[in-house]
Formats: C-alpha cells, structure tokens, sequence
C-alpha cells in the first residue's frame, strides 16, 4: 500500500526562482524566506517521498483565460516549464506517473468532479519554484501529478469544492495499488494582491488564521466564499485555494512539522509550512529511534 506522508506547503513567488539563479539565498532581502527550508529538506531526507501531487494554479503558461479549467489533472509522462518572461533558464520539472494520475481521475469523476485531463501540458513557477526549493540539486528525484486549480479568472472554485477534490484525492490515494511513498504539495499565496487599487495589500491576520487552522480544521478555511477570501487575502492572496486542495488529500489528521512567515517577499506575505500524517509521525518516530539504538 503506498504511504502519504504529508504535505509541503509554499508560496510559489517568481523572484524566488530569479534569487535561486543569482545565488542570492544568503542576502538580507532573501534570507528570511530561504531560512524556512532547510526544515523542510531535513523532512524530506528522513521520509524520502517518491511522488509528489502538486496542487497549484497556472498563471498562463498552460491555459490562458481563452480556456480556463476549473479544474485540471495532468496524465502525461513528461512535463515541461518554460520562458513565462521572468528573464528566467526554465527550471526542471520531473517526470510524471500516468498511471496514479489516470488512478485519481477515475476516482475524481466516480466523485462527481468534471475535471479536464491534459495528456500534454506545460507547468509554471507555481510548480518548478517549489520543486527547485525542495530539492535545489537539481530535477527532484520524484515523480509528479499535477492537479491545476483556477484561481486566476472568475468564477473560481470554492474553497468547500478545494477542500471535497482534495479529499477525493485523498480516496484515490487510498485505493491505489502501488506501494510508493507519497506527499502532496499546496502552492501559492500567503495574502497578495499584485495590481489595482489595492496593489501591495497583505493581511497577516487572516494569513495567520489560515495557517493556525490548515491542521487542525481545514473547514474552517471554507467558510469565507471565494469573494470573502479576495476582500480578506487579496486577488491573487486567493490561491490559498490550491493549499486548502492539497490539505484535503492528507485526511483527517495531519501534525504541524514546521512553519515560516514573511512579509514581504515581491508584495507578497510569504509562508512555508511542513504537515505530516499520522502514518509518517509513527514511521519517523520509529525510525528516529532505531537509529538511536543503533548509535
Ligand atoms: C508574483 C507572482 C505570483 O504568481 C505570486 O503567487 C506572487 C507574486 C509576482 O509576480 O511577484
Ligand atoms: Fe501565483
């Protein structure tokens, strides 16, 4: 049976990738934000993920707002990032895994989602970012399924709806037959808002209570409609959407295993947290204390 270990979840901030090109992860401006992964790499090594569902929203690179899915899974075997104009190299992307993204879109559309399946597809910074921070050697050593969450052009999803497709991910995981080790990752946010009146607005406030519930009460964070969570988070601050997704994929109790929050990084409130599941504590636990023994 595969093992879900638990979740990464980041803001996924262009000029992250320009700091990773320039090396300039130890500068004052940057060093805040960077300082939250070596935790999180250190959980990596101990539960060496093989497979990572990427929860995330396409700013463009994929689908433009002629076509905009609610939401999308990606089945192919390779996936690709490219020049989105950042004057960034595109990052690597790792292969993909067919047949466990073919698993989730049976059970997601048994689950009543009309989600669109893409055979071919390009993948953003929402997804390279967080992969080069996880494992910045270089391609990470996992394979990914993509799950694509509109929060670019209204209407958008709810965050109820995030919270069910993720929870049906959840099932899917459950059923399938593999015997990988897998995590999920959630990109995008904290609170932002990039252009229009209210350009630069962040509210650690709210951003603090969605980090303070993601664990313990994930419903919580949908009882703000999709309206409510743009007023309190800012327009693109709603892509906490693909985190409450990538949450509802971990069941029902998962442990805070660490947390980051930075204000500001490009306009942006920027926030790291590591969940784990249960099944991950026990094994890590037990893990921790056979290397003692063997010390
Ligand atoms: C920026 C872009 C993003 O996609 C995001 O989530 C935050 C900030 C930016 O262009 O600065
Ligand atoms: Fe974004």
């Amino acid at each position: 049976m595969a093992k879900v270990i638990g979740g990464v979840f980041t803001s996924h901030v262009p000029a992250i990738g320009g700091a990773i090109h320039r090396g300039a992860q130890n500068e004052p401006y940057w060093k805040p934000f960077f300082d939250a992964w070596p935790p999180v790499r250190e959980w990596l090594g101990e539960q060496v993920p093989e497979v990572v569902i990427m929860f995330y929203n396409d700013h463009g690179l994929n689908f433009f707002l002629d076509k905009m899915p609610t939401f999308a899974v990606g089945a192919a075997a390779k996936y690709r990032n490219e020049d989105e104009g950042w004057g960034l190299p595109p990052f690597p992307v790792p292969p993909g895994h067919p047949d466990l993204s073919w698993a989730i879109i049976e059970k997601l559309v048994a689950e009543e989602f009309d989600i669109t399946t893409c055979q071919d597809m390009l993948v953003d910074h929402a997804a390279s970012i967080p992969l080069a921070l996880a494992w910045p050697a270089g391609e990470a050593p996992v394979k990914i399924v993509p799950i694509a969450i509109n929060t670019v052009q209204h209407p958008l999803p709810s965050a109820k709806r995030c919270l069910a497709l993720g929870r049906a991910v959840a099932k899917a995981l459950a059923e399938w037959q593999g015997d990988e080790t897998i995590m999920v990752m959630g990109t995008g946010g904290l609170s932002h808002q990039l252009d229009g009146e209210r350009a630069g607005f962040m509210n650690p406030e709210y951003d603090t209570f969605c980090m303070d519930n993601l664990s313990v009460d994930p419903d919580a964070l949908t009882r703000h409609s999709v309206h409510e969570i743009v007023e309190l988070s800012g327009t693109q601050g709603v892509e906490i959407l693909n985190w409450i997704a990538a949450r509802g994929a971990l069941g029902d109790k998962v442990h805070e295993v660490s947390r980051s929050y930075h204000i500001p990084i490009s306009n942006t409130a920027a926030a790291v947290m590591v969940l784990e599941t249960e099944a991950a504590r026990a094994a890590g636990k037990a893990g921790a204390e056979k290397t003692a023994e063997l010390a």
